[in-house]
């Protein structure tokens, strides 16, 4: 039986847990890109832990903090299925009693690109990460490759908060057709979900490229093609970025770089990256 925690249920639970615990952050509307996650974590500890917090703290006005998708029991239907030990889904007001004065800074890295986008949304997102760490405790947690920015934060607030927790990921779902799966998907309308498959398409274009240069070159060629043919498109970045740092890529960059693309399609953002290598 999975049940559904509070603070103080979750706190009993970690107490009586003997063996190893993975946690699986998440906002809820769970998809198989969540559930590639609680299947990670089950390879990786004893025990799985899934969180369901919409965490006001990471929108910013005028993002959909309010209209974000809640269903608490379709999602519980899926941590069931999925083996799920225990899900703490806090209330609001247990997680911020009261407005938070001390908060975790993401610095330059939580500054660029997606944070550039969003001001303050990384400093939303490592806050409720460290404080689920501290009251879960677990030995590992799973994040997706799909938010790769948050993934790399992630790993710089283990690293320089000395937290313990191990950070293991995933790669990025998609659906059949290419489109990364994501709880916002189910804002975009049939025909806006057809011009979203230009990203993963933008991806694909790079990934034929042999260099640095030509593949970064490639992508915004596909989207900046796409903006002038759909007026419901625009590209906001499409950047080649070394996946430690998020610093861009030089042209005749060899090794591993992540590109990273976000866009807006209709009222609704979409994110997507790949992992290329140059040789
Ligand atoms: P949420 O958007 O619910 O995502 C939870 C986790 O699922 C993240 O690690 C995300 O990268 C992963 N994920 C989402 N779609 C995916 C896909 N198509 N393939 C692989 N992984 C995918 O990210 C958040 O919530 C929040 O910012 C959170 C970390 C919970 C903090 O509030």
């Amino acid at each position: 039986m999975t049940e559904v925690l509070d603070s103080r249920g979750i706190d009993a639970w970690r107490a009586a847990e003997r063996g190893t615990v993975a946690l699986v952050p998440t906002m809820g509307a769970l998809h198989d890109g969540h559930r590639r996650l609680i299947a990670r974590a089950h390879e990786m500890a004893d025990a799985v832990a899934v969180s369901i917090f919409v965490n006001p703290l990471q929108f910013g006005p005028g993002e959909d903090f309010e209209r974000y998708p809640r269903d608490l029991e379709a999602d519980r239907a899926i941590c069931r299925a999925d083996g799920v030990d225990a899900i703490f889904a806090p209330e609001l007001h247990e997680m911020y009693p009261r407005e938070p004065e001390v908060t975790v800074s993401a610095g330059r890295m939580g500054a660029v690109f997606e944070g550039a986008a969003r001001p303050g949304h990384f400093d939303g997102v490592l806050t409720v990460v460290a404080k689920l760490f501290q009251r879960v405790q677990p030995d590992v947690a799973v994040f997706g490759q799909k938010d790769v920015q948050q993934l790399a934060l992630v790993e710089r607030l283990v690293a320089d908060l000395d937290l313990g927790v191990r950070i293991e990921s995933v790669p990025i779902v998609r659906d059949d057709d290419g489109l990364a799966l994501s709880s916002r998907n189910r804002y975009l309308s049939t025909t806006e979900r057809e011009i979203a498959l230009l990203l993963p398409r933008a991806l694909d274009a790079a990934r034929a490229e042999p260099t640095a240069q030509q593949a970064q070159d490639a992508a915004r060629r596909t989207l900046t093609d796409a903006e002038h043919r759909h007026p419901e498109f625009s590209l906001d970045y499409a950047t080649l970025v070394e996946r430690a740092t998020f610093t861009e890529c030089p042209p005749d960059f060899r090794g591993e770089a992540v590109l990273v693309l976000a866009a807006r399609v209709g009222a609704t953002r979409l994110i997507d990256n790949a992992t290329l290598a140059f040789v």
